[in-house]
């Protein structure tokens, strides 16, 4: 079996062309003699007219038999009708169910947010779940485009690991033949290995995070798009990040003008435009403070703040030089103030807040070490990220860009789960 044209393409065929289609009933109206059948791909949707007389009795019969979410297959001309949804529809000549749906579909108007994502591996159908894929594929290939046209090359990371990036606390533990061994929460440090080969890599892959934060924005696993680069400070890195998600969000605004309009959304690629506002933590601390928000120095934003501190930007903004007490303990210690340290946290605008984690990384080898010591942590734990510092050690800097963050941020969903496919938050892990 081979599909020969899709929906999307009928839109643009001439008027009376023969043609026959293949896709699934996402809905259905009768009226009498006359059935009008939503038919559904991958591309869209279009209203196939089931006229008694124009068909034969057999598909016309078999056309009321079809339930939602049936299979089909149609064949009938094309029709320009101002009525019809998009302006066309197809005037049905015969029409073959290849799947019966055994069941009345359970996905109806109505039913609530649980019993939808309950069921969303059936919900994944719809177009607007359609939409949002299809906008976080083009942010992903785009991110891919020009991180390639920037020399930078695409490597793959282990995910068992055996010693915290992020702290202790939030990782998943796993048994490994009878060692705990972790899920990692971010493939930093073997980026940091590869840049001394590579100099220019990224990864992309699953992070995960076991902390059990109910906040609209946490998933227990995400996919982590992270970039490090030898050579590069603070400065050269925030750089990097502004060009790459200006990028990623124009190439949306361009490719995806389809899927912003079922969501409802508008979007412009000035909305990501470089240069973006920089303010350091101090700063941020005096705007939280004029809001009332009164936090003691150290203290590390959680989504309340940065969601209050997020709306007085329309524009990815960055919060940098960060408490070193509130930050990991690779993070380079700012040489003209050792109290905060050289790294960058990227916050969308409107409320959203971290969107990137990112600076500069310590590559002294005693200043490593004195730092992983004050953190409490055990040396041997990070031996070999320890020897990366004994070997042609060179500033270098990177950061990791969470899309589900972007995506909930860019597209205005109400929750970062309907970023994902099949969400893992704290509360779900099924389907
Ligand atoms: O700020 P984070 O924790 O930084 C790191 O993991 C660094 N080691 C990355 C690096 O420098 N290579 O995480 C980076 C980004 C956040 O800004 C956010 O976008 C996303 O990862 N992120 C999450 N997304 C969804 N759910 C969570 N629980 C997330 N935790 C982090
Ligand atoms: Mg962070």
């Amino acid at each position: 079996m081979h599909k020969t044209i899709s929906v999307r393409e009928v839109f643009d065929l001439e008027d009376g062309s023969e043609i026959e289609l293949v896709g699934w009933v996402r809905s259905k109206r009768s009226h009498g003699k006359l059935v009008f059948i939503d038919l559904r791909d991958s591309t869209g949707v279009i209203q196939v007219a089931v006229k008694y007389g124009l068909t034969n009795s057999e598909s016309f019969q078999k056309s009321l038999e079809a339930k939602i979410e049936s299979a089909v297959r149609i064949r009938g001309k094309v029709k320009k009708d101002p009525r019809a949804p998009g302006g066309v529809e197809i005037q049905c000549n015969s029409l073959e169910i290849l799947s019966q749906s055994l069941d009345d579909f359970p996905i109806r108007k109505g039913v609530g947010l649980k019993f939808l994502l309950d069921n969303r591996h059936l919900h994944l159908r719809s177009p607007r779940v359609g939409a949002i894929m299809k906008i976080r594929a083009e942010l992903i290939d785009a991110a891919r485009r020009w991180l390639k046209e920037n020399g930078f090359i695409e490597i793959n990371c282990p995910t068992f690991i055996t010693a915290a990036v992020e702290g202790g606390a939030t990782l998943f533990k796993v048994d490994y033949f009878g060692k705990t061994v972790y899920l990692t929460q971010s493939v930093q440090f073997y980026q940091e290995a590869a840049i001394y080969s590579l100099e220019k890599v990224y990864s992309l892959q699953p992070s995960f995070r076991a902390e059990m934060s109910r906040t609209r924005r946490h998933l227990t696993e995400f996919w982590h798009l992270e970039v490090e680069v030898a050579f590069a400070d603070l400065w050269s890195i925030m750089k990097v990040i502004e060009e790459l998600l200006y990028n990623m969000v124009k190439s949306v605004c361009e490719k995806c003008r389809e899927e912003l309009k079922i969501l409802g959304r508008e979007i412009k690629p000035e909305l990501a435009e470089p240069p973006y506002p920089k303010i350091k933590y101090a700063e941020a601390l005096e705007i939280l403070r004029r809001k009332n928000i009164e936090l003691r120095w150290g203290d590390d934003f959680g989504a309340d703040e940065e969601r209050e501190l997020s709306l007085e930007f329309d524009k990815p903004f960055f919060v940098t030089h960060y408490p070193r007490e509130s930050k990991a303990f690779y993070h380079m210690p700012d040489p003209e103030n050792p109290s905060v340290c050289l790294n960058a946290d990227l916050l969308a605008p409107g409320g959203y807040g971290e969107i990137v984690g990112g600076g500069q990384r310590i590559h002294d080898y005693n200043l490593l070490v004195e730092r992983i010591r004050e953190n409490g942590l055990n040396l041997e734990d990070y031996k070999w990220y320890l020897d990366l510092r004994k070997y042609g050690s060179v500033p270098h800097s990177g950061f990791g860009m969470g899309i589900e963050r972007v995506l909930w941020w860019l597209l205005k969903l109400p929750h970062i789960r309907s970023a994902c496919l099949f969400p893992r938050t704290p509360a779900r892990i099924y389907p």
